[in-house]
């Protein structure tokens, strides 16, 4: 079986999903369900045996060794980690805890079952990294895209720790042997994405006539790849990757911020028009004519890096890996997975999420 650590958040839960649709392999699937993790993404595998999860955090070494004596995974795929930037900056240490702490015992764990494997099983045995492109820094407009050679150089909390479990992950490799593989992706977006990130949040702020918040100029360039195209890099790193590499994935789609959220009240005015749902501007308290009446330029995020880019030639051309959605066909199925899933967004607006976009937004500490 494979072992998934944060298979209940966005990607993970995305991954796992298409692990048992397309594999018959069973799946431990370990999540601490903190506010990014939500066992409704898994509804669907509510009777199925192929996944098993188990509540409980990657800090836990004791936990961890029971795992591994009990399952006795070929491979582990670690997803689980603080992701958003913003809570990284107004509160770090979880960042550190998970991120870096989290990824050691992990590590930890994972040699001491490796290294007791049959000279066979221990070849055959990987440790699968999930990381980001953003261990890389910011680019000028005309840099290159980052290679898996560019030096690392985080800005934020939030990549510095994810550089660190990158560096810790690349040394059980040197230093013991041990069978790893690191994936470093672009902004991912699709169903389950927790609405704190950009691209859902202008959806869910849209339809409820709230502000669409830009930062800063909204010049800010990212890389967006649909999740299951980053799932399926994944698992073709995993089948093929070369021990001890890093991959690069990404789907070559370079957009300023503020390009993203005109998009999204575009293909809003198409398949949900305010005027049909009687959306009223919350600040106004006039009907919305055009989601884009909504946008807001608000302070910038401190440290805010202005631009992403992934050069994925690599894994196209070792492992034979191409995205399969555009930017167009994937941002409409993701508008149209949110415009479907109203319920799901309801369910994870939780009186505790709510509480942080209020103090966040209204601080004006981005
Ligand atoms: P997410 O925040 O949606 O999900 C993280 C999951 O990990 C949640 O289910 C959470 O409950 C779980 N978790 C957190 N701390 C834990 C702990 N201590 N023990 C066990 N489980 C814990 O994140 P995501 O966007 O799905 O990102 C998944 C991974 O992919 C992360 O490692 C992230 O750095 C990386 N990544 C994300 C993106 C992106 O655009 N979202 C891009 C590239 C790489
Ligand atoms: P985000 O989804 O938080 O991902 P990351 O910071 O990991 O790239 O943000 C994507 C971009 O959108 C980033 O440049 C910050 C910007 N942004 C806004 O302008 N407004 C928002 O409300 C949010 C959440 C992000």
């Amino acid at each position: 079986m494979i072992f998934v650590t944060g298979g209940a958040g966005f990607i993970g839960s995305n991954f796992v999903l298409q692990w048992c649709a397309q594999n018959d392999e069973p799946l431990l699937n370990l999540d601490a369900l903190t506010y990014a993790g939500n066992l409704a993404n898994l509804r669907a595998l509510a009777s199925n045996d192929q996944h098993r999860f188990i509540h409980g955090n990657i800090c836990d070494a004791e936990l961890l060794t029971q795992l591994f004596n009990e399952h006795k995974p070929r491979a582990v795929v670690h997803f689980a980690a603080e992701s958003h930037v913003d809570r990284s900056i107004s509160s770090p240490e979880a960042f550190v805890q998970t991120n870096v702490l989290g990824t050691f015992r992990l590590l930890e764990a994972a040699r001491s079952h490796w290294q007791n494997l049959p000279e066979d099983k221990k070849a055959e045995f990987r440790f699968l990294h999930v990381s980001t492109d953003e261990v890389y820094g910011t680019l000028t407009q005309n840099d290159p895209a980052f290679t898996e050679s560019t030096p690392y150089a985080p800005n934020s909390p939030y990549s510095a720790s994810k550089a660190a479990s990158d560096h810790l992950v690349r040394s059980y490799f040197h230093t013991y042997g041990m069978p790893v593989l690191t994936t470093n992706c672009s902004n991912n977006y699709g169903p389950y994405h927790f609405p704190e990130k950009l691209i859902p949040l202008m959806i869910v702020n849209a339809l409820a006539g709230k502000a669409l918040p830009v930062y800063g100029d909204g010049q800010q360039i990212r890389d967006w790849l649909y999740v299951e195209d980053h799932c399926s890099g994944i698992r073709r790193v995993l089948e093929a990757g070369t021990c001890g590499e890093t991959y690069n994935i990404g789907g070559w789609n370079e957009k300023a911020n503020i390009d993203i959220v005109h998009t999204l009240c575009t293909l809003l005015d198409e398949l949900a028009p305010p005027s049909d749902r009687g959306v009223i501007n919350q600040q106004t308290g006039q009907p919305v004519k055009q989601y884009a009446e909504l946008i807001t330029y608000v302070t910038d995020r401190p440290g805010h890096d202005r631009r992403y880019a992934i050069d994925a030639r690599k894994i196209e051309r070792e492992l034979g890996w191409k995205p399969a959605e555009t930017f167009e066909t994937g941002i409409r199925k993701t508008v149209d997975w949110y415009l479907n899933n109203q319920e799901w967004v309801r369910n994870v607006m939780d009186g505790s999420y709510r509480d942080w976009v209020a103090k966040h937004y209204e601080s004006g500490n981005k």
